[in-house]
């Protein structure tokens, strides 16, 4: 595995690796502080391409003032390292200068699929996303990117945005990994602390059960979401972002008139300073009721 720090270096490196390997590009940008979850995304990559490039980049433009982005946890040593097992070409690790040498004049806005959720409680988020992404897009121009369903929204607005803007990348969702207990994989678990960490798979249970409410015909959006709410709150120490049920993947409200194919149960909960997120998405037309 190659570790390349600069643009330039990194655009002559896979030149190259394309001439010699005359084979697709795959990859997947990474805030880094690397999980099983981010692990997950590789194999996916290596499973379709001949050449697998990881970004790791603490991206400051989708921080808010008041958000992590000084403490977000960062080991480079050791991503670098699971990187490299896991079979990854090169991993290309820029630094703020690198990515930002003058200050942002462009901004990359996907309007609707941003607004809401986490959009709603983390304004500029996605804008920072957007952004971060369509310049990876553009530096390492790859055939195929890879994205965790654990953050649906932000596949929802990667997908529009390369949709809209025509870039040339087949995005590819991929599964959310969690761990044995259920709580879905992040870099922001090593926050909790042990009481928090016991309580915090009760996301999961949540959704399961919104899940299994409606393989059992209960079909009214509201119904569910309180049904979420209400079994998250009976933890002591959570405290609700947001619970939603919407249609996937517009991310708009469900319309009582239209069925749609699928839909998301999405939820955001703070234990003491950290903010969980986890989501079901729900294909309506294999459930045995219709909505
Ligand atoms: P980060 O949180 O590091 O996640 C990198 C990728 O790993 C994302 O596509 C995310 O959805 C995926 N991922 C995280 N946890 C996962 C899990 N438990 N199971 C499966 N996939 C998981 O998301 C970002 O970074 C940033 O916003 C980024 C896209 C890199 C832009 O800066």
């Amino acid at each position: 595995m190659e570790t390349i720090r600069t643009i330039q270096g990194l655009r002559s490196k896979l030149a190259g690796l394309r001439r010699e390997r005359e084979t697709t590009v795959g990859f997947m940008p990474t805030l880094g502080y690397m999980h099983e979850g981010h692990l997950s995304l590789i194999r996916a990559a290596k499973a379709q391409d001949g050449i697998v490039v990881l970004s790791i980049f603490v991206n400051p433009l989708q921080f808010g003032p008041n958000e992590d982005f000084a403490k977000y946890p960062r080991d480079t040593a050791r991503d670098l390292k699971m990187a490299e097992e896991a079979g990854v070409d090169v991993a290309f690790v820029p630094d703020v200068e690198e990515m930002y040498p003058t200050p942002m004049r462009t901004k990359v806005s996907v309007s609707e699929v941003s607004e809401r959720l986490c959009g709603a409680s983390r304004p500029g988020h996605f804008d920072g996303v957007a952004a971060v992404v369509l310049k990876l897009f553009n530096i390492v121009q790859p055939d195929h990117a890879y994205f965790g369903l654990k953050d649906a929204q932000q596949v929802a607005v990667i997908e529009q945005m390369v949709h809209d803007l025509n870039v040339p990348v087949k995005i590819v969702p991929c599964p959310t990994l969690r761990e044995s207990d259920g709580l879905a994989m992040s870099s922001r678990n090593v926050y909790l602390s042990p009481e928090e960490r016991s309580q915090a798979p009760i996301l999961n249970r949540a959704l399961a059960e919104a899940e299994e409410a409606l393989q059992n015909g209960e079909v009214r959006p509201e119904q569910l979401r309180q049904l979420v709410a209400n079994r998250i709150s009976e933890a002591s120490l959570s405290d609700i972002d947001y619970v939603e049920v919407m249609q996937y993947p517009s991310l708009t409200p469900l319309d009582p008139q239209v069925t749609p194919k699928q839909l998301i149960v999405a939820v955001a909960v703070r234990f003491g300073k950290t903010r969980l997120i986890d989501n079901r998405i729900l294909d309506l037309e294999r459930m045995p009721s219709h909505v």
